[in-house]
């Protein structure tokens, strides 16, 4: 077993790398597994109710079950799809990671699994809340205040066992990787507590008012839904990318000098840009202005991490050609590369006057949520399974090539669908005549994207079926009998 440096080829300094054989701890792994298999779980729902929206846009006869119509599943999609399937993917790789680079187990067992419990609890009353109507209709921060409390205790447990953990750490370094998680945790408790500050109607009511009002309530909301994205469906999935890449690949990061800037260039500038979400709304101009710059300026640190991820790739680009993990991880960089270009262009006002509430909107998301955040994380759920059931490797790497090329597939025809209906959407509505009367009335807009409606609901239906694949392939994986029992090699640094 060979042990991996972690630290920058270039600045040898930074990073004693940790040496995983010697004084092994015990890890918990137990936790991890919990973890794994939940995130699969919140996946399928989450990807099959996002096929069940789809299909509602193209078909709304399917609005027909009262508590199952559009605008009570689309935030069921949007919360399964970011907090229960990416939530518990940051949960299983963040333990993972801050064990393995501090050499140390996680602080508190009981910490573990009240935070493992306590989210999934926090999953459910959200998700039952959205079917019954209780909502406070803050996208991305729908739940109601009970469950909002009931997430801060749970967030809080999160904060200490992995602040407690690095703590005892005994690696005198602590791993880039670790930074972005930290981040992730941190900011992620300050947007949720200060976007939900609200007053319950009255006792014993699950409704409630919020503080904010007006514009400022707005700006709070998009100063949160923004950074949902840059550290929630980015940070913490940076950290997933300076941990399982290097592995993957048995290289070290490209430049450790470079993943510093990233860290602090990222985070300082991704608070700011918020208000592209409002622009040519009441919000002052001048904030308007300000999340334009900021937005545009974020284009070069998300690209200096996208650049480090890849090129750690280095001197091993031949494993790109036959080890199917390594390219889920270099497809999301990709991926991850083109949303955040696509970004700041559409934070341009004149831009945005053509994107804004148009498809290309949906685009950009699935670019970024199907493309970046889900291909990284199967590729860390495919290195992480035979890790921790001890198995010599994956049941089928063929199966991962195919759920590979089916999802990629699913992925572009989603999008490109949405580009296409989006930009045309836009288009037309503010297309008008000499006369200077609208060209096309509101319902002819929508009839001009139906068949999109359908071709991404085709799309959506391609990547649920290589998430099946996914699941087939883990499960079989963990049937298999264990590489200690049948003496064949466990998988590389397990
Ligand atoms: C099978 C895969 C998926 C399908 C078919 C799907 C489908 C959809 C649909 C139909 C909408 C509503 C669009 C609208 O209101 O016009 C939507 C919204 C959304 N989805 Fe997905 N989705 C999938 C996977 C994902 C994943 C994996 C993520 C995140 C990790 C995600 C994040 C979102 C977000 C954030 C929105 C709200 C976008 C906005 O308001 O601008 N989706 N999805
Ligand atoms: C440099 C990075 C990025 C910038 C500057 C950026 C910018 C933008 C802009 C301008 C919008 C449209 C706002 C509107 O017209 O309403 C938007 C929407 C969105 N973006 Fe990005 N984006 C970036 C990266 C990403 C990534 C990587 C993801 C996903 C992982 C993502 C997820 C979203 C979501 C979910 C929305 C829809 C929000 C909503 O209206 O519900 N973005 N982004």
């Amino acid at each position: 077993m060979q042990a991996l440096t972690l630290s920058g080829a270039s600045d040898a300094t930074a990073t004693a790398p940790p040496k995983i054989a010697s004084a092994h701890p015990v890890y918990d792994e137990k936790i991890l597994k919990f973890f794994t298999i939940a995130a699969l779980f919140w996946g399928i729902a989450g990807f099959l109710v996002g096929l069940v929206i789809a299909l509602q846009m193209a078909f709304p006869d399917l609005n027909f079950a009262p508590y199952l119509t559009f605008g009570r599943l689309r935030p069921l999609h949007t919360s399964a799809v970011i907090f229960a399937f990416g939530g518990n993917v940051l949960f299983a790789t963040s333990y993972h990671v801050v064990q393995r680079t501090c050499r140390a187990r996680l602080f508190n067992d009981g910490l573990s699994w009240f935070t493992f419990w306590g989210y999934q609890a926090f999953i459910l009353m959200a998700g039952l809340g959205y079917v019954f109507g209780v909502t406070q209709g803050k996208e991305y921060a729908e739940p109601e205040w009970y469950a909002d409390l009931w997430l801060t205790v749970v967030w809080v447990g999160y904060l200490i066992n992995f602040l407690g953990t690095l703590w005892k750490r005994k690696e005198p370094h602590i791993y880039v990787a670790n930074w972005f998680y930290l981040a992730f945790i941190v900011t992620v408790a300050l947007l949720h507590v200060v976007n939900n500050l609200t007053l319950p109607f009255q006792l014993g009511s699950v409704h409630s008012y919020s503080v904010w009002a007006g514009v400022q309530s707005a700006l709070i909301q998009w100063w949160y839904g923004h950074n949902a994205v840059g550290f929630f469906l980015t940070a913490g999935f940076l950290g997933i990318m300076y941990y399982y890449v290097p592995k993957q690949a048995n290289r070290p990061v490209y430049s450790y000098r470079l993943s510093i800037i990233h860290f602090w260039a990222l985070i300082f500038i991704y608070i700011w840009a918020g208000p592209h979400h409002l622009l040519y709304t009441s919000l002052p101009d001048w904030a308007q202005t300000l999340g334009m710059t900021f937005s545009i300026i974020l284009w070069m640190p998300s690209w200096g991490g996208m650049i480090n991820g890849m090129m750690t790739l280095s001197g091993a680009w031949h494993k790109l050609r036959d080890d199917p993990v390594l390219q889920f991880m270099i497809i999301a960089l990709s991926f991850y590369g083109m949303s955040t270009f696509e970004g700041p262009l559409m934070s341009i006002k004149t831009v945005n006057s053509l994107s804004h509430y148009t498809d290309w909107t949906i685009g950009h998301v699935h670019a970024g949520a199907l493309g970046w955040v889900a291909f990284i994380s199967f590729g860390a759920i495919y290195y992480l399974v035979p890790h921790l059931w001890k198995k010599a490797g994956m049941y089928s790497n063929k199966l991962i090539s195919v759920h590979l090329w089916v999802a990629t597939v699913g992925i572009v025809i989603y999008i490109s669908s949405m580009w296409v209906a989006g930009i045309m959407q836009g288009l037309m509505w503010r297309a008008y005549n000499e006369m200077g009367f609208l060209t096309y009335s509101f319902v002819e807009t929508v009839q001009a994207m139906h068949p999109y409606y359908i071709i991404r609901a085709v799309g959506g239906g391609l990547f649920l079926v290589g998430a099946l694949i996914m699941v087939v392939n883990v499960w079989k994986t963990i049937a298999q009998p264990d590489a200690v029992t049948t003496g064949a090699a466990l998988p590389e640094h397990a």
